[in-house]
């Protein structure tokens, strides 16, 4: 566990990254007390210089010789064999590590956390590690939390629209490509995914297994039970990948065990910490990814009875995936374990 102290010597892996950058942001906005920071990527950043909390720091070539004597909390944001590489030997070295991969999420003896949703599951950390969730299981959990506590939950169809951030840097990019290359008629190439992303969508996330089913869209049922404490509920999700620069939406359906007004379930959501209730269809008013870029909320609208089934309710939910789905819960779980 973290020992106590004014500050804490960081370290990030993967710092050169959507999501890293946001991460270095983040530390700055909520002013986290650094006493130090460590910088991490490929060989193809080492040596460049990113700011955070108006100092300079220099990114280091993360090698498997790399030392990380004095770190107190390592953050992972790199790739899958990256977290697997490093986060059990950062965690076993007595280094508090939290991952962004997939890589421990379903570990039992790993921690699961949003921390509006289950910061008590804090409180045990046998390998050292905590894991972040996937960014479309995130927001997810932040809107089904009130409704499970206040008419429970019988099961859950959602619908994700992913935003190409939520793939990495290099996927923003071939979108910005894609969408110059179209408008001057030129040859579009994709590299990142296997279509041409601009002016399309892809119902495809991940790899498929052999029911069909994405590895994403396993990804959110799974993790969604386990931030839930419901190893029985019942969760189904298509995963679209559209192009949008940041910020996913879900559209979601949910059959709750106990009746819930519209009304209600719209105060139980306003009470949420982290959610904003925005809707208003008289007014048009209703979440979209560019309201929610670079806001740390979960925004919820489109709230509705859903009379097609018993207790059925649906809702919209937009979130950014860089922000709340990735950097700040991270850091929001480095909060609470530094609050203690
Ligand atoms: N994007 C999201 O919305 C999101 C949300 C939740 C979780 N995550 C997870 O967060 C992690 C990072 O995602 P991202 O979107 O930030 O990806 P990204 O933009 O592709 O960034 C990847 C980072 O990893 C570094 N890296 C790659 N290969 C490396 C190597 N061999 N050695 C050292 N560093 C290496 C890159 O360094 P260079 O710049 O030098 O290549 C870069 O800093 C992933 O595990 C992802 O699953 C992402």
């Amino acid at each position: 566990m973290l020992k106590k102290k004014s500050s804490y010597v960081m370290a990030i892996l993967g710092a050169t990254g959507a999501v890293g950058k946001e991460t270095l942001e983040i530390l700055d906005e909520r002013k986290f007390p650094i006493a130090g920071l460590r910088l991490f990527a490929s060989k193809r950043s080492a040596g460049g210089v990113l700011a955070c909390q108006g100092k300079e720091w220099t990114v280091e070539e993360l090698t498997p010789e790399s030392s990380f004597a004095g770190i107190d909390i390592a953050l992972i944001s790199a790739t899958d064999p990256i977290s697997r590489e490093y986060g059990e030997r950062l965690g076993k070295s007595g280094i508090v590590v939290i991952d962004d991969s997939g890589v421990f999420r379903m570990d039992a003896n790993v921690p699961l956390v949003v921390p509006e949703v289950n910061a008590q599951a804090l409180s045990a950390m046998p390998r050292g590690i905590v894991s972040i969730p996937n960014c479309t299981t995130t927001p997810l959990v932040m809107a089904l939390k009130p409704l499970q506590d206040t008419a429970g939950i019988k099961r859950v169809v959602v619908t994700t629209f992913q935003s190409v951030s939520g793939t990495g840097a290099a996927a923003m990019d071939e979108l910005v490509t894609q969408t110059k290359d179209l408008m001057a008629f030129r040859d579009v190439k994709a590299a990142v995914y296997p279509y041409q992303i601009a002016f399309n969508l892809l119902p495809h996330i991940g790899s498929f297994n052999e029911q069909g089913d994405c590895s994403e869209e396993v990804k959110i049922a799974n993790e969604t039970r386990k931030i839930l404490g419901s190893p029985t509920l019942r969760v189904t999700a298509t995963t679209v990948r559209v192009p949008v620069l940041r910020c996913h939406s879900e559209a979601i359906n949910v059959e709750l065990h106990a009746p819930l007004k519209v009304n209600e379930a719209r105060a139980a959501l306003a009470a949420m910490p982290g959610v904003i209730v925005y809707d208003d269809p008289n007014r048009k008013l209703y979440p979209m990814p560019l309201d929610a870029t670079g806001k740390d909320e979960v925004y919820i609208g489109r709230i509705r009875e859903d009379p097609s089934v018993t207790n059925g309710l649906n809702l919209w939910v937009v979130s950014d995936n860089l922000r709340k789905g990735a950097a700040l819960n991270a850091v929001q779980i480095a909060e609470c374990l530094v609050n203690g």
